[in-house]
C-alpha cells in the first residue's frame, strides 16, 4: 500500500519500522522505489555527496527544488521528504512559508524537513498552518556545524532534557516524524518510547522507529569520511573505478566500440560521394 503522511503514525502504532534513504536523481529514486523503501529524503546532504561542498550550508532552495523534481520523476509513488536548506527558514515567516510551499507545489515533495528544536518552532507552526507535513530533525543538525560541530549530541543531562522536551513539543505541534541524528541509543530509545509519532534514526541506534541513511554512504561511493553509524552494503566505488579504467583502456586500444556497438553500414562508397 502507498505510504502517505498518515502512514507515519500507522507504522508506529503497528510496530512496523520505517525505511528512508536519500536520493537526488532520477535513477537512484527509481531503484529505491523498486526496492520497496518506504520514503525518500531529498536531503541537503546533496551539497556534500553530489556537489562536493564541505558541509550543507551552501545548498540553496533552487538546488533542492531541482533535485526533488528529478527524484519525483523516478519515484512517482514514493513519499518524498524535501529538506529546507540553510537560510530558507527561521528568518522570515512569510518567506519560510513560500519556500516550503514551493518544495511541495513546484518540486513535487510530500513533506518538508526542518532542522532544530526550540529555534525552529515558529517556522514549523507556520508550515503546518499551510497544511504541509513536517518532519523535524533533532540531535546533530548539520546546518549548525559551524556553531556546534559534528559528533554525538545529547550527551549531557541538560542536552538530553532539552532534546526530550523538544521532541514532546514537536509531537504536540503536529509534526509527522522526528529524525534523531547522532544521539546515544538509550536516549533515542527513550524518546521513541514516549512519542506516538515515529522517530527516524541516523546514528541513534536500533530503538528508533525507522532508519535513514545517505544513499552514497550505504552504497560505498563516498570516500572521505565514514561515520560509525554507516553500514556499507556494497563497495561501489571500487567497481566504478574498475569500469572506468577498463573503458579508458578499451578506447586507447581500439577495443571499443566493437561492431555490436555500431549502427548498420550504408551501402554507399563514401569516398566516391565527396569526389
Ligand atoms: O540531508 C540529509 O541527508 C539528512 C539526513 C542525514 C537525515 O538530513
Amino acid at each position: 500500500m502507498k505510504f502517505t503522511n498518515k502512514s507515519f503514525k500507522k507504522y508506529k502504532s503497528e510496530g512496523e519500522k520505517i525505511t528512508m534513504l536519500t536520493a537526488y536523481d532520477y535513477y537512484s529514486a527509481m531503484f529505491i522505489e523498486q526496492a520497496g523503501i518506504d520514503t525518500i529524503l531529498v536531503g541537503d546532504s546533496v551539497g556534500m555527496v553530489v556537489m562536493g561542498h564541505e558541509d550543507t550550508t551552501r545548498v540553496t532552495l533552487e538546488d533542492i527544488i531541482h533535485h526533488v523534481k528529478a527524484v519525483r520523476k523516478g519515484a512517482k509513488n514514493t513519499f518524498i521528504v524535501a529538506d529546507m536548506p540553510f537560510l530558507t527558514y527561521n528568518i522570515d515567516v512569510v518567506e519560510t512559508m513560500k519556500n516550503a510551499g514551493r518544495l511541495i507545489s513546484e518540486a513535487g515533495a510530500d513533506a518538508v524537513k526542518v532542522e532544530g528544536g526550540e529555534r525552529s518552532y515558529d517556522t514549523i507552526r507556520a508550515i503546518l498552518k499551510l497544511q504541509i507535513p513536517v518532519v523535524a530533525h533533532l540531535g546533530l543538525t548539520p546546518q549548525s556545524v559551524n556553531l556546534s560541530g559534528f559528533g554525538v549530541k545529547a550527551k549531557t543531562e541538560r542536552d538530553i532534557a532539552e532534546t526530550i522536551k523538544a521532541a514532546k513539543e514537536l509531537e504536540k505541534m503536529g509534526v509527522s516524524a522526528i529524525v534523531l541524528e547522532c544521539i546515544p541509543p538509550n536516549v533515542a530509545t527513550y524518546i521513541s518510547s514516549i512519542l506516538s509519532i515515529p522517530t527516524i534514526g541516523i546514528g541513534a541506534g536500533v530503538g528508533c522507529d525507522g532508519q535513514v541513511l545517505v544513499l552514497q554512504d550505504m552504497l560505498g561511493i563516498t570516500t572521505e569520511f565514514k561515520p560509525k553509524f554507516v553500514k556499507t552494503y556494497m563497495d561501489l566505488k571500487v567497481d566504478i573505478v574498475k569500469a572506468l579504467k577498463e573503458y579508458n583502456q578499451d578506447v586507447k586500444t581500439a577495443n571499443f566500440p566493437m561492431p555490436e556497438h555500431e549502427y548498420k553500414r550504408v551501402d554507399i562508397d563514401v569516398e566516391r560521394v565527396v569526389q
